[in-house]
């Protein structure tokens, strides 16, 4: 698979997100341009998948701009909530992005439940302008631990190891964390179709 001619649109208006990708794609050599810089409108993430919402804004940045596009999705499913809080992970945290509650409230509702298990899933959506899209899915399976460790990640990290690892995700230093992440394995699945 080639990407065609052109920049390709970093489907998100997150700088931190432009920056974490564009470093990730570096080796493909490619240039890079993000929605913010296109002033492209963001769209609303109603799909009820990880698949359904990278694909839906990977597809509306590529139509709008006329050139490829690639979005991603992700997020935390514990096994014994049924996958929650999955595409609701950020919302979890509410307006004010508090995710000391949100990881609280993925206690609270674990209390009664055995089964700790837990992963963090990533999926990339490369669109092209005709419509064209492929997908890349990456996972990081662990646990959930109470109570939270570590200040160095974002988001759930404190309340997640890493299977075979003690230390939370929280815990670990970027260099650390980032191979293990369901991240950097979407990005390698990326990269393996695209060189
Ligand atoms: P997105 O920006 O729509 O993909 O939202 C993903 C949400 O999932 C983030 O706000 C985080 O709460 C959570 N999340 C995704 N990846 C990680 C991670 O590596 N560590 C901790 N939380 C994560």
């Amino acid at each position: 698979m080639k990407l065609p001619a052109g920049p390709l649109v970093l489907a998100t208006h997150n700088p931190g997100k432009v920056r974490e990708i564009a470093a990730m794609l570096a080796p493909l050599e490619v240039a890079v341009v993000s929605a913010a810089e296109l002033g492209l409108a963001e769209p609303e993430e109603t799909e009820v998948t990880f698949v359904g919402n990278a694909v839906l804004k990977a597809r509306a940045a590529a139509e709008a701009a006329g050139l490829a596009a690639l979005a991603d999705d992700s997020g935390l499913e514990v096994l014994a909530l049924r996958g929650a809080p999955g595409v609701h992970s950020a919302r979890w945290a509410g307006p004010e992005r508090d995710f000391r509650a949100a990881m609280e409230r993925v206690w609270s509702e674990l209390q009664g439940q055995p089964d700790r298990s837990a992963r963090f899933v990533c999926v990339l959506a490369l669109a092209e302008p005709g419509g064209a899209v492929r997908t890349f899915e990456g996972e990081a399976r662990g646990a959930i631990v109470w109570p939270p460790r570590g200040e160095k990640g974002f988001g759930y990290d404190p309340i997640f190891t890493p299977t075979g690892h003690e230390r939370t995700f929280g815990e670990m230093s970027h260099e650390e964390k980032l191979p293990l992440t369901h991240r950097a394995r979407a990005f390698e699945k990326l990269l393996a179709a695209l060189t």
